[in-house]
């Protein structure tokens, strides 16, 4: 099942779309979608560039992950932050589609939809800030979460528990006795959890009614959307892919595959569908909440970045850790998603730095690593390799084209182009629409 809003009207009949197509010639692949990725920590500037990009889109696409993403977009001075809904909601031309590797808080829907214009319930929630209590009791370290409720919401669909929007839509009956199972397991884990049952159902109820006229048949709404008119779909990455599932810096992660075979399970997108893959890293690096993070700068240079670079979380107002570009983890990243280009954002913020490092490799005992470490406690261990750039010391903020920018930091963009092996698409220098140098 998936969410669809639309600016304009248009037909639902609840029906599956028509499966035109269905024996279509071999190398009649249908429409490719371009995907929009995070490539380090999370809080690249993805919602800024999926907005661009929306545009010309017809359809945008949320994948995977929930609330717990926080994504902020500035069009004609007015600032929009994101949490489930797509980007690209803000172009009045193009569907918004939330897919079934989704987890919804449904609450948290209709507010975030209410005030621009869940499948989390809230005993998720405040699992998730039991479990943090736990693990910082029993372990004396937590993760740091959001508190949105995700991992609780991802391990009840793990271990198939969890409730679907089909089944909120479907016989109420059967959906109360699965939402009282699911309270049940929950409360044998938690004693102290309360949850008013009665209530809840509700509002689940009069949710599931509003609900009900924006949902079609993922599957068939994507398929039909592949190969039926050329159609341009955009997909939105959320939180990134060091904090993928499998391939980030696990324990400290989120708890959905934030990488490229997310956009594939969360929409029902034959890989042979994906076309470009666009990597947003940051020109140097975030991150918010715990855990190993090699080029943080607990220094001057760290609380520069972090107040030049307004680097406050959307979804929890907590301040990012800051530090150099990593580059080990761009390129980490680029090996699993495949960047065909890379957006580097927010170029402006080391305007004013006498000298700007990027990390290039990690040394363990004085030796070169070949790999990024699996191993957290080798993560927390490694020393950076840096190699350094004098700084430009100029305000890049009015630059529209790569002529415009000082020639150290053409230097500094190409560095980072040919160390990651991937072009550089787009550089970020500012928060609006139009601080967007296009390259090609
Ligand atoms: P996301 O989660 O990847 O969508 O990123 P966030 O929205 O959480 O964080 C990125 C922040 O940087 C937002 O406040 C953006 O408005 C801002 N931003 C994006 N690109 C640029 C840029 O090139 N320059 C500056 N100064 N800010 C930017
Ligand atoms: P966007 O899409 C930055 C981090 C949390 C925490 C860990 C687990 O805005 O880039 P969770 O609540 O998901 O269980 O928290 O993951 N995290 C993010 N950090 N940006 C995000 O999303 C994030 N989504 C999750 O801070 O460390
Ligand atoms: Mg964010």
């Amino acid at each position: 099942m998936a969410l669809s809003w639309s600016a304009k009207e248009h037909k639902n009949t609840n029906q599956p779309a028509v499966a035109t197509g269905l024996k279509r010639p071999r190398n009649d692949v249908g429409n490719k979608v371009a995907v929009v990725l995070g490539a380090q920590w999370g809080d690249e500037g993805k919602g800024k560039v999926v907005d661009l990009l929306a545009t010309q889109a017809d359809v945008v696409c949320r994948c995977q992950g929930g609330n717990n993403a926080g994504h902020t977009v500035v069009v004609d001075g007015k600032e929009y932050d994101f949490h489930l809904l797509p980007s690209g909601i803000i172009n009045p031309k193009s569907i918004s589609l939330i897919g079934n590797g989704v987890v919804i808080h449904l609450p948290g829907l209709f507010e975030e939809g209410d005030k621009n214009e869940k499948k989390v319930f809230d005993f998720h929630q405040v699992v998730d800030g039991l479990q943090e209590t736990e693990r910082q009791a029993q372990e004396g370290k937590n993760i740091g979460t959001t508190k949105k409720g995700i991992g609780p919401a991802y391990s009840s669909k793990a271990s198939r528990t969890g409730l679907r929007v089909c089944d909120l839509l479907g016989d109420i009956k059967d959906f109360s006795s699965k939402f009282k199972n699911l309270v049940r397991q929950y409360q044998s884990m938690y004693p102290s959890l309360t949850v008013d049952v009665e209530d809840q159902l509700k509002k689940l109820k009069e949710y599931g009614e509003r609900l009900r006229p924006m949902v079609r048949d993922g599957v068939y709404y994507m398929y039909e959307a592949l190969h039926g008119s050329p159609k341009k779909i955009l997909v939105e990455g959320a939180n990134a892919a060091l904090l993928d599932i499998d391939f980030g810096t696990y324990p400290f992660v989120t708890s959905s595959n934030c990488t490229v075979g997310g956009a594939c399970t969360g929409l029902g997108i034959p890989p042979l569908n994906i076309g470009d893959v666009f990597g947003v890293a940051k020109a140097y690096t975030t991150r918010v909440g715990i855990g190993a993070f090699p080029t943080e700068q607990l220094n001057a240079v760290g609380e520069l970045l972090q107040t030049r670079g307004h680097e406050v979380g959307v979804t929890t107002g907590r301040k990012r850790r800051c530090g150099w570009l990593d580059l080990v983890i761009v390129r980490y990243a680029h090996m699993i998603n495949g960047f065909t280009a890379i957006a580097l954002t927010k170029l402006d913020i080391l305007d004013v730095l006498e000298e700007i490092k990027v990390g290039i490799a990690y040394k363990l005992h004085g030796k070169r690593i070949p790999h990024f470490p699996a191993n957290m406690d080798v993560l927390q261990k490694v020393e950076v390799e840096y190699e350094t750039f004098p700084g430009w010391k100029t305000d890049t903020s009015a630059a529209r084209k790569w002529g415009d920018l000082p020639v150290k930091a053409q230097n500094y963009i190409r560095f980072i182009e040919n160390h990651i092996g991937v072009p550089i698409k787009w550089v970020g220098v500012g928060k609006s629409r139009e601080c967007m140098i296009q390259m090609f």
